[in-house]
């Protein structure tokens, strides 16, 4: 076992950035390379630890071997995406101890829910690991970076909860490009029976509006066009609200961020069917910026086992909620999260699922086979399904998942649709963009018009993609002028 310093042990210090100088390292700057896996709360925070790290003369670097520090910013929701880092570890030690004959080094920090949820297990497994720090406080990572070097050969970890959360602390986001994640809410107070979640992350905390609004302006100050806020719960959101003694909820941030000029689109992920309330269903008629696609995770179509996982709602409850949003938006698809094999499932109730899936016509959707996750009470349920079922289970349900995606995007052929251009292409003269329902749809463009959004004629669907021709040269103004193919 390596010996490491556990950090919360030590006497309380403000986070290092109060403290820039302490920490700062030489002039020339060092190279950061971060890998992020799992969630788009990994997205953010992987950026934000950049940031962070940008402060204390850090830059990215897109070369393994040059890192002076790498990150792995790891996802703890399934054993394969977790022992991904395990493998990574490995490739990365064979590069420290390189870096080490060459008298220099690399720092290797872990990142995340892995952290978080087996902090000293990684240092056992991976003894050469430097820093383990969890989700909640990737704001020190300068002061955990500058007491190992104190430290020299100690190992750090740092996965406390701390009182004050680290969006308090973070300096302001410098990512560019025409689309960003804007974190409002963090953690889980569910636990859903299957999920390491609210152990990884802690329980749910919401930024104050204000907070929430003041990031989203300096991004469309900066050339922002599309706007999705995150949470792991992201429509259970209650933040102080701003001008008012009462909490706002996710409805409220939304209307405001639609009175944005400038703001184009709008999006929130990931929901609960428990916390869809009125004004949230509203604001999808009302919201003219905010996108027709909603993730909406159900993970069975069946009674029993949606009581056995302890997600609080039924099938019917969850069809109706369907209804209702369609009612108040009929343009508007559905995407979903499903897990097939959870302990105690029957070929009827994978069956109900099935049935769900053919009612309600999903256009997108994430699938998966149950994964026993230690420390959750599903994962010491008696009746946990033989690894061959799931895999037919999860085999059937993907293929009609993928034929609903698939028919989604042929309903998308002879549509004039707006395309937020963000990448370019494979080809020359070739860029990507996605729609509002958010299909990469490619089109031959010049340059200029990264960043824009335009109108497409989509002429082919692909079961991933669209293909289109622009419709003239110029920006669409707004979504709201197109077509959409429900
Ligand atoms: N907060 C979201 C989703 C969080 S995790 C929600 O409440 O739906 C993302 C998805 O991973 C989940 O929706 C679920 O489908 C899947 N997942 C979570 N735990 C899992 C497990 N133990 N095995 C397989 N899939 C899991
Ligand atoms: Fe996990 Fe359930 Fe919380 Fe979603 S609501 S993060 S599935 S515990
Ligand atoms: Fe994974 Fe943590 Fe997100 S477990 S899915 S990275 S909240």
């Amino acid at each position: 076992m390596a010996e490491f310093i556990a950090f919360e042990q030590r006497p309380s210090i403000e986070p290092a950035l109060h403290h820039p100088k302490r920490v700062s390292m030489n002039n020339s700057k060092k190279k950061l390379f971060v890998k992020t896996y799992g969630c788009q709360m990994n997205v953010y925070d992987s950026d934000r630890m950049t940031d962070v790290l940008a402060t204390h003369g850090f830059e990215v670097t897109d070369a393994l071997a040059d890192a002076d520090m790498v990150i792995l910013n790891t996802c703890h929701i399934r054993e394969k995406a977790a022992e991904k880092v395990y493998s990574e570890l490995g490739r990365l030690r064979t590069l420290k101890q390189r870096r080490r004959a060459e008298k220099s080094d690399m720092v290797i920090a872990v990142g995340g829910c892995v952290a978080q949820a087996e902090g000293k297990e990684v240092l056992r497994r991976a003894p050469f690991v430097d820093i383990v720090f969890g989700p909640q406080t990737y704001h020190r990572l300068p002061e955990m970076l500058a007491r190992h070097q104190r430290e020299n050969e100690s190992a750090i970890l740092n996965t406390e909860f701390p009182v004050k959360p680290k969006f308090d602390y973070l300096p302001k986001p410098t990512s560019s490009g025409p689309t960003a994640f804007l974190s409002v809410q963090e953690g889980c107070n569910k636990f859903c029976n299957f999920c390491v979640v609210p152990y990884t992350r802690g329980a749910e905390y919401s930024r104050p509006a204000i907070d929430i609004l003041a990031e989203a302006r300096l991004l469309v100050g900066r050339g922002v066009r599309e706007i999705t806020l995150i949470g792991q719960n992201v429509n259970a959101y209650h933040g102080a609200g701003v001008n008012t003694h009462r909490e706002w909820g996710l409805a409220q941030l939304i209307r405001a961020l639609g009175d944005f000029g400038g703001l184009n689109r709008i999006r929130y992920t990931t929901s609960h069917p428990k916390d869809m309330d009125d004004e949230l269903i509203a604001a999808h008629r009302e919201v003219a910026a905010l996108m027709p696609l909603l993730h909406l995770p159900v993970q069975s179509g069946a009674d029993r086992i949606l009581a056995a996982m302890g997600r609080g709602h039924s099938r019917d409850t969850y069809r109706r909620l369907v209804d209702r949003l369609r009612d108040a938006q009929p343009k508007l698809a559905f995407s979903s999260d499903f897990i097939v094999g959870y302990p105690g499932e029957t070929d009827e109730d994978f069956d109900n699922t099935m049935s769900l899936i053919e009612e309600i016509e999903f256009a997108h959707a994430f699938s998966f086979k149950y994964s026993a996750r230690p420390g959750t009470p599903a994962a010491t349920m008696d009746q946990q399904v033989p690894e061959p079922v799931k895999k037919a289970r999860l085999s059937a349900l993907q293929s009609l998942l993928m034929q609903q995606q698939h028919s989604f995007n042929t309903t998308c052929i002879g549509q004039s649709m707006a395309v937020l251009l963000t990448n370019r292409g494979r080809h020359r003269g070739q860029l990507v963009g996605r729609t509002s329902y958010l299909q990469p749809v490619h089109v031959e463009a010049p340059d200029a018009l990264l960043g824009g959004l335009v109108a497409a004629h989509i002429v082919d669907s692909q079961p991933n993609s669209l293909s289109g021709e622009l419709v003239g040269r110029s920006f669409a103004t707004s979504d709201t002028k197109m077509t959409s193919p429900r």
